[in-house]
């Protein structure tokens, strides 16, 4: 057997001295010096039961798990004592019928599936990952190791992978910085970071998995570990990628590509997606902190019937509080709450009201009184309260880890929803505290019985709050969905809400890099996110707050807001040509509702990302690693924002392909960049050939009008390309009981003929009877058209685009030259 580089003298788990590490900065424990390390010996023995492999080294011992031909989970326990199986973010382990098996030869172990395969190897414990081809995409560099914590009891958790000079980076939830992390080293600890900078971190939320793209091939870790869990990206050293934690156990999944598609879709199979989002959310969302008293939210609901510029959402911020408890009323703002929100859900507004974690110190307030007696409230190592001033003042706050509290959480949301509220914003959940910054690290939580500190609970407080706020109101609700948006998450948070990406700042280097986080949510698993358009705090002009309004017309969460110390900030208080522009945009958001609603299914069936950066599509291309203004909008709309002012022309990567221009529909050869003019009024947009793009009528809000017929846009391309369609009744769970209608088209075109079927699965149906077909880039003369079989009139317009009507359940249609 070779020699251990390490240190050749031991055989078991090897302890080793180190005076000064790196990642030792922040810990509790410092000053304790020398600090001891201890690293994997090397493996002696291999069990297998079931699909569970244990290595070990005569002390620390190492799980292997397989859970899907993609998916292995690794283990580590420094005394072979695992802790028990729980996770926030994995609710359960599907295991799913998988051939797998354990082989041996004398350099190393080896756990197989059909797919990937993990190497132990046995000279020194380095765990590696390759594909069935053999090609290793991801080996330690230092076997796995960790460090006594002598404060808190447990063990600081390494691990320390390879990272090839051409290894790019991406994923980790809202990081402020480049969309692509190589070179960059980042924190997850839930940080309520108020007009936050480029490159500041941490950030509002926790999402420790990553995506890394070698060689063409992708692979992705998810280190489900809530302590506070660092990441090196060759920072440190550019040949090593770590992540390590201040807790916990160190436990990841490998996630084998080989396309970074594989590895996001593997990744909600394991956290899950956003429940389907009553279909009024995915329209336009107006907020201000705060729209107060009655008159004043009357006032801006009239603005947007006035200015005929749709919107859905109107939401009450804080001051709709009597001093700020949560579940009450300023009766001298709001004196009739429930009538106030009927008629502005007569208008077609949907009322969101905030609900924060901290409960006001106070006993006449029935929510702290049941709280108190219940014990419902954290409290400290010593049994004291944990106390903390928010904008209540002196609060104490619910142990939303313990399920009796968010049980009772739950039920709190009864008269809200009697009133007619229909979606929560839950706030401040880092947890935020005014000084502190957060909880003391010695609060324990309750942790679904698996007991634990703030320093393991923290990172999951909000995601626990807002799992509460959601299943409460699911349960009141009955069959209508919620809507519900959180500012701190953690991985698998977006099975219970939306999320917006914080207090930003009106800049316009807080547009570019809004538009960053909102891709990088989206491939970490959070597809229903968005910024606060326009920026919270600062002055956005016209210009600014324009762009972002078209840029936020492709983000899926789309909601403007603002601080109030700021101007108005309405899509109309900028006057012209700025409220055109806005009403048109905002126009093109409710025109596409049915291509958004259609790709979040995809991603709540499918575990499709929303958002797509360019590198999604072309990833072998390493110039597409570093491009992140593009992105696409589902699979078949590519948009680029405009993130610069004054900006007349940019230039824009079109993926391989063709593209048609949305605003021209002059036809362009992709796999290129290209320079596109953006005058104030337009952003590049551009459709792939061949998709069907689905369109309703312009609407105020959603409902207003019953759909009679939905226009489908046909875009000419001479090969064949699969476009979806997704409907059922917008606003119920009845397509948990399969009540839905997916369609799929099919566009083929030839020189002189273009055809397009329909096939239709499901048990929905629409109301509507006809679409209106538009069809564009036809590069022939048509001369007639039959739709199953029948000859058909149409009209061409003067795009030279070709427009006709037929029934909604059409199987094939002809257009001829
Ligand atoms: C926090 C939120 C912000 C909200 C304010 C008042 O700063 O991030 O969106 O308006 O609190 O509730």
């Amino acid at each position: 057997m070779e020699e251990n580089i390490l240190n050749p003298e031991l055989v078991t788990s090897k302890l080793i001295e180190e005076e000064e590490e790196f990642h030792h900065l922040n810990n509790p424990a410092d000053g304790i010096k020398p600090i001891i390390k201890k690293y994997l010996g090397v493996p002696n023995n291999a069990d297998q039961q079931g699909n569970k492999f244990y290595f070990t080294d005569g002390d620390a011992k190492v799980e292997v798990v397989v859970i899907t031909d993609e998916i292995i989970r690794v283990r580590l326990a420094p005394h072979s004592v695992f802790l028990e199986e729980f996770s926030y973010a994995v609710p359960k382990i599907e295991q799913k019928a998988v051939v797998f098996k354990l082989t041996e030869d004398e350099e190393e172990f080896r756990v197989s599936t059909g797919v990937v395969n993990c190497h132990i190897r046995k000279k020194d414990f380095f765990i590696s990952f390759s594909d069935a081809e053999g090609h290793i995409t991801s080996t330690d560099a230092v076997p796995m190791h960790w460090e006594e914590n002598v404060a808190f009891g447990g063990y600081y958790v390494f691990c320390t992978k390879t990272c090839d000079s051409e290894e790019s980076f991406f994923g980790l939830g809202d990081k402020p910085t480049e969309l692509n992390l190589r070179g960059k080293r980042l924190v997850n600890w839930n940080t309520d970071a108020y007009s936050f900078a480029w490159n500041q971190d941490p950030l509002y939320r926790s999402i420790p998995f990553y995506i890394s793209l070698n060689e063409g091939i992708a692979h992705g870790i998810f280190f489900d570990n809530t302590f506070k869990a660092h990441f090196d990206f060759g920072a440190e050293d550019p040949t090593k990628t770590s992540f390590w934690a201040d807790g916990g156990e160190l436990q990841y999944y490998y996630i084998h590509g080989p396309h970074m598609m594989d590895v996001v879709k593997s990744y909600h199979l394991l956290t899950g997606t956003h429940p389907m989002p009553p279909l009024w959310a995915l329209g336009y969302h107006q907020c201000r902190w705060s729209y107060y008293p009655e008159a004043k939210v009357k006032k801006i609901t009239n603005g947007f019937r006035e200015n005929k510029i749709p919107c859905d959402g109107i939401y009450l911020d804080i001051d709709y509080m009597d001093g700020y408890r949560c579940f009450t009323w300023n009766r001298k703002y709001f004196p009739d709450p429930k009538r106030m929100i009927k008629e502005l859900a007569a208008d077609g507004f949907k009322t969101v009201v905030i609900i924060d974690p901290g409960i006001r110190v106070d006993d006449n307030y029935s929510v702290f009184k049941e709280g108190k007696k219940n014990r419902y409230f954290c409290r400290r190592s010593d049994d004291y309260f944990m106390e903390g001033h928010v904008w209540p003042g002196r609060c104490q706050f619910p142990d939303f880890t313990n399920p009796e509290v968010r049980e009772w959480w739950a039920g709190l949301f009864d008269e809200l929803v009697q009133m007619g509220v229909a979606g929560v914003w839950n706030d401040m959940n880092e947890p935020a505290v005014f000084g502190a910054g957060t909880f003391p690290d010695d609060v324990r939580h309750q942790y679904d019985g698996h007991r634990g500190s703030h320093r393991k609970a923290h990172n999951i407080y909000g995601m626990q709050m807002v799992r509460a706020t959601y299943e409460g109101l699911r349960k009141i609700m009955k069959n209508k969905r919620p809507f519900t948006i959180t500012r701190a998450g953690y991985s698998g948070v977006q099975r219970f809400s939306s999320v917006w990406t914080g207090d930003n700042v009106a800049t316009w280097e807080h547009l570019k890099l809004g538009n960053i986080q909102c891709q990088r949510l989206s491939i970490s698993g959070i597809s229903f996110c968005g910024t606060d358009i326009g920026g919270f705090s600062g002055e956005p002009d016209g210009e600014l707050f324009t762009r972002w309004i078209q840029m936020g017309t492709f983000s899926p969460f789309m909601r403007a807001h603002s601080a109030g110390d700021t101007k108005e900030r309405e899509p109309w208080s900028f006057g012209e040509p700025f409220t055109a522009i806005n009403r048109k945009f905002i126009e093109l958001r409710y025109r596409l509702l049915p291509y958004l609603y259609s790709t979040f299914w995809e991603h709540h069936r499918y575990g499709f990302p929303i958002l797509r950066p360019v590198v999604m599509q072309e990833q072998e291309e390493i110039s597409n690693h570093f491009r992140q203004d593009e992105f696409t909008y589902g699979d078949k709309i590519l948009v680029c924002p405009v993130l610069e002012p004054g900006q007349l022309s940019r230039t824009v990567y079109l993926p391989k392909g063709k593209w048609y221009n949305f605003w021209t529909y002059e036809l362009i050869d992709g796999g290129k960049e290209i320079e596109v003019p953006t005058p104030l009024e337009t952003i590049p947009l551009f459709i792939k050939a061949g998709s069907v793009i689905p369109e309703y009528p312009v609407m105020q809000y959603v409902g207003e009008k019953e759909i009679e017929e939905v226009k489908l846009n046909i875009y000419y391309s001479n090969y064949e390309v699969n476009s979806f369609l997704f409907e059922d009744y917008g606003e119920t769970f009845a397509y948990e009981q399969d009540i839905y209608l997916e369609k799929k088209f099919v566009v083929s075109g030839k020189p002189s003929v273009l055809t397009l079927q329909q096939s239709l699965d499901g048990l929905y149906t629409p109301r509507y009877e006809s679409y209106h077909f538009n069809v564009i880039g036809i590069p022939f003369t048509p001369s007639k058209i039959l739709a199953d079989g029948k000859d058909i009139p149409y009209s061409i317009d003067d795009n030279n685009c070709l427009e006709f009507k037929f029934t909604k359940n059409f199987k094939q249609i002809e257009i001829l030259g």
